[in-house]
């Protein structure tokens, strides 16, 4: 009798560990619904990237330099469209993109902030999913360190990876790996600056934790870059 009631005793709570593994989010596994999914998540169509430009890969190297100070004037669709397409953009029927990834595993994700809220962007059909309306800057502001290029920017670009979509091959070159890219992908978005002639900073001076509550982003989602962009004042 006693080893029949230890028996279901164990059994109980056995399966409510189970349930209760099967039900809760696992530490590993992103809460965040991926937006390119979410049938309800509001969709921002982009104008395609325009190909041709008028200025060279020279001028735009020898015009790059950090701008923190900006005009009132905003960006526009087509500019957005450019600098999201710069970061990831799509470039071949395979899916590979604008900037190298090692073993085309691509664990960078690009998010746009500006007044209107915040936006992830989807690669796969160049659009943007909005997952906030709540104008956000001043806590990205402040995740920042108080950086005012990132408050009065009309447009702030953050970068993240995640770094176990690159260890899955890789391993523990992942984290270098990730960082690389996120370098590569931030340039793009610069040297489209200089050729649209914007101004951007790469900011690196950030909080993590406070940048991703400020994004409302996943946790495994890590902040490597912050790029407040504008017209140059
Ligand atoms: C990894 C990295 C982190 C940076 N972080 C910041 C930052 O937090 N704030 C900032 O104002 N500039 C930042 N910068 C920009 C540098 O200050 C800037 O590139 C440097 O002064 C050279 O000027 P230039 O970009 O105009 O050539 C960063 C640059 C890099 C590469």
């Amino acid at each position: 009798m006693r080893r029949a009631v230890v028996a279901i005793l164990v059994f109980i709570i056995i399966a409510s560990t189970l349930v209760t593994w099967a039900i809760l989010p696992h530490e590993s596994e992103p809460v965040f619904m991926p937006l390119s999914r979410s049938a309800a998540v509001e969709v921002v169509a982009l104008p395609k990237p325009v190909l041709k430009g008028n200025v060279s890969v020279e001028e735009a190297l020898q015009n790059r330099r950090s701008v923190r100070e900006y005009t009132d004037a905003a960006i526009s669709l087509g500019e957005l469209s450019q600098l999201l397409w710069a970061a990831q953009g799509v470039t071949n029927a395979q899916g590979f993109r604008t900037a190298p990834s090692a073993g085309a595993l691509y664990p960078l994700d690009v998010y746009a902030v500006n007044a209107t809220g915040v936006y992830h962007y989807n690669t796969q059909n160049h659009s943007l999913g909005r997952i906030t309306s709540t104008n956000v800057q001043e806590n990205l502001t402040k995740a920042a360190l108080g950086q005012s290029a990132v408050r009065t920017a009309p447009l702030v670009l953050v970068i993240t990876g995640v770094y176990e979509r690159t260890a899955a091959k890789y391993g523990d070159r992942a984290e270098r790996y990730v960082h690389l890219e996120a370098g590569h992908a931030a340039q793009n978005v610069l040297l489209e600056c200089a050729a649209l002639g914007l101004g951007a900073v790469p900011i690196g001076a950030f909080d993590d934790a406070r940048v991703q509550a400020a994004l409302g982003i996943p946790g495994d989602h890590q902040p490597l870059y912050v790029i407040p962009i504008g017209h140059i004042s």
